[in-house]
């Protein structure tokens, strides 16, 4: 039992396959009240260029896409097999030069220094193997005012006792010591947590920057 749930927890890591593929498709209906926030707190404009990081089967990148008419969205995902699977959701954005999907990391970000507007990442702060480095990486890519944000779960309603809830509650404290002051040195002028909806049992909290 603990091997499948180990086994499912790399798939949301890093989904391969068919089983990822699968995974990615639940992900977009579980994630449906974080995404939802996650876009409202951008704030987006017509004309924005915006970068979603690990965007998974990419429904954010489809939702984004309609709210930006004359904008573009970018995105860059770990997993190959998502880039397929978000490249079939967004294939008539692509095909119109509105939307474009790569492969890679969020540690070594493939784009011009300056180049977006909004930054966002929903669920994948977990799987960063460097969050410093990512945010130092981020911040370059965006514009001065540019905005930031990254939504993950610090909590669940579950029992205090359970391993998970502790891993869970652990990245709060990362947010607070690690995270925004790492922010605040690499000179966002405005680096917040905001608290969100509650997605299934779980607590949404977002990281809030301004370059
Ligand atoms: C839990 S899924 C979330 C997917 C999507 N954002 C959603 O909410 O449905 C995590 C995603 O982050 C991607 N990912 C993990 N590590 C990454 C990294 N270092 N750089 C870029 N993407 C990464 C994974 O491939 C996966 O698609």
């Amino acid at each position: 039992m603990k091997r499948i749930g180990t086994y499912v927890g790399k798939q949301h890591g890093h989904p391969t396959g068919i089983v990822g593929r699968m995974v990615g498709e639940r992900m977009i209906r579980q994630h449906v009240p974080e995404t939802s926030w996650t876009i409202s707190l951008l704030d987006l404009k017509m004309e924005d260029q915006v970068l979603e990081i690990g965007f998974g089967a990419g429904r954010a990148i489809e939702l984004v896409a309609t709210q930006i008419a004359q904008g573009h969205v970018s995105g860059i995902d770990l997993s190959q097999e998502m880039v397929r699977s978000a490249s079939r959701r967004n294939a008539q954005a692509i095909k119109a030069g509105r939307v474009s999907l790569c492969q890679g990391d969020v540690t070594m970000l493939p784009f011009a220094d300056n180049m977006f507007d909004k930054v966002f990442s929903i669920q994948t702060f977990y799987f960063w193997p460097d969050p410093q480095r990512a945010m130092a990486e981020i911040f370059r890519v965006l514009k001065a005012g540019g905005t930031l944000v990254v939504t993950l779960s610090t909590g669940s309603t579950r029992s205090i006792d359970d391993v998970g809830e502790r891993w869970l509650r652990s990245y709060q404290t990362i947010l607070e010591e690690q995270i925004i002051p790492g922010m605040k040195q690499l000179s966002f002028t405005t680096a917040s947590i905001e608290q969100g909806p509650y997605s299934r049992e779980f607590k949404t909290t977002a990281v809030v920057g301004m370059k």
